[in-house]
């Protein structure tokens, strides 16, 4: 009795291999996991105490669908300081994490048999959610060669006349990589010309090591009018269990998905966009977001050192987010296949990684450095003795 267009669902890789990992520790078995979508640093406790203030000032009712108004005021001013993104607060709607928002962009311009091009290596949820709605998503392969970072004819030769949009996400979940503000011209020549909605999925931003992040809405004043920019708390502040992310698009569409958030989820748990508030006011979290990020990197260069010191393994050098994402496709064809190997490496070295065939990329893993130096070093390792022994 199911609908049809569930019937293909999948669940979350990338939950799943947590909870795979979570369950042998429970058991007491010492796994090093590097699923972890999420920094392993605290939210800090001066966003908490915000929310706390918010709860003891009775801060505990609905509030409006489309999100608190101071917030979105704040969330306008950080664009405009940070992103050089001209919004104003009637042009931003906060929903439940930047999964719902992407989910409730697509709801609201997607019709069914439209295509929307997504670039692989490409986040889970993407084609799930598009399927979810009768779209098709149209998928455009970026090869490791080039550094996983887009080649702009190869997106317009993708394009035909039931393309509505394409999903940018830079820096990369699962690969790092940063796209540069050449790449995203270009792109933006072929959104322009060709008339594609384009999401920009830019929740990894304040997590760049070499380069510069450039939003893409910023890049030409007419983007504005086609680009739906996408961000959240959940990253940058270490709020993944808050559920707090935002879309700045033009008005005609904040409207809708403010009344499709009002029909499905009506508003963020209005003490936790308190939280959030906060972590944008207050000069620590930029310090908090410096001091992630630093660490960040340092775990990131030993990551890569030891990944590419393994025989037959190639790994591009991430430029921002928490991900590496090494080419193991010599050991997976081994075993049949990365689901496999992620299975091996899980059993045989206790080590969560999840394979690269979700991510659209077969023979790859990601891994997630958003766990100690420790773990990085001893993990990694693990995974070398294994895939020494599979060689
Ligand atoms: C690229 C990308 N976009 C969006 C999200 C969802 O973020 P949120 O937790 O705010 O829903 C994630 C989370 O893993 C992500 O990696």
């Amino acid at each position: 009795m199911l609908a049809r267009r569930v019937l293909e669902l999948k669940p979350s890789a990338t939950l799943t291999i947590t909870a795979k990992a979570k369950e042998l520790r429970s058991k007491g078995i010492n796994v090093i996991g590097f699923g972890a979508g999420e920094p392993d640093f605290d939210t800090p406790d001066f966003i908490k105490e915000a929310c706390y203030r918010a709860l003891k000032e009775g801060k505990t009712k609905y509030a409006p669908s489309a999100g608190i108004p101071e917030l979105r005021e704040a969330i306008a001013e950080k664009l405009f300081r940070e992103n050089s993104l001209n919004y104003s607060p009637s042009e931003i709607v906060i929903s439940s994490g930047a999964k719902m928002i992407l989910f409730l962009i697509l709801m609201a311009v997607l019709n069914e048999g439209e295509e929307v091009i997504v670039l692989s290596p490409f986040w889970v949820t993407y084609p799930e959610q598009i399927r979810i709605l009768g779209g098709i998503p149209k998928v455009v392969k970026l090869p490791e060669e080039t550094g996983f970072v887009p080649d702009p004819d190869a997106i317009k030769e993708a394009i035909t006349e039931k393309t509505k949009l394409i999903i940018l996400n830079y820096p990369n979940n699962p690969t790092g990589a940063l796209y540069g503000r050449e790449v995203l011209e270009k792109i933006a020549e072929i959104c322009l010309e060709k008339n594609l909605l384009v999401i920009s999925d830019e929740c990894y931003e304040s997590f760049v090591y070499e380069g510069d992040f450039v939003s893409f809405a910023s890049l030409d004043e007419k983007l504005k009018d086609i680009t739906f920019t996408v961000n959240a708390f959940s990253k940058t502040f270490s709020m993944t269990g808050w559920r707090v992310g935002y879309v700045a698009c033009p008005e005609r569409y904040a409207k809708v998905i403010a009344n499709l958030n009002s029909q499905t989820v009506s508003n963020v748990t209005t003490f936790a966009q308190y939280g959030a508030l906060e972590a944008l006011k207050n000069p620590a979290g930029k310090e908090f977001v410096n001091r992630m990020k630093a660490e960040f990197k340092k775990r990131r260069d030993t990551a890569f050192d030891l990944l590419r010191s393994i025989d037959h393994v190639s790994v591009v050098k991430p430029q921002g987010a928490f991900y590496i994402f090494p080419n193991f496709s010599y050991y997976s064809e081994k075993v049949g296949g990365d689901v496999e190997l992620a299975k091996i490496l899980l059993d045989e070295g206790k080590v969560a990684c999840v394979p690269g065939s979700p991510f659209g990329a077969e023979g790859y893993m990601r891994l997630s450095y958003a766990t100690s130096m420790e773990n990085v070093r001893e993990g990694i390792e693990r995974i070398g003795e294994v895939l020494s022994k599979l060689g």
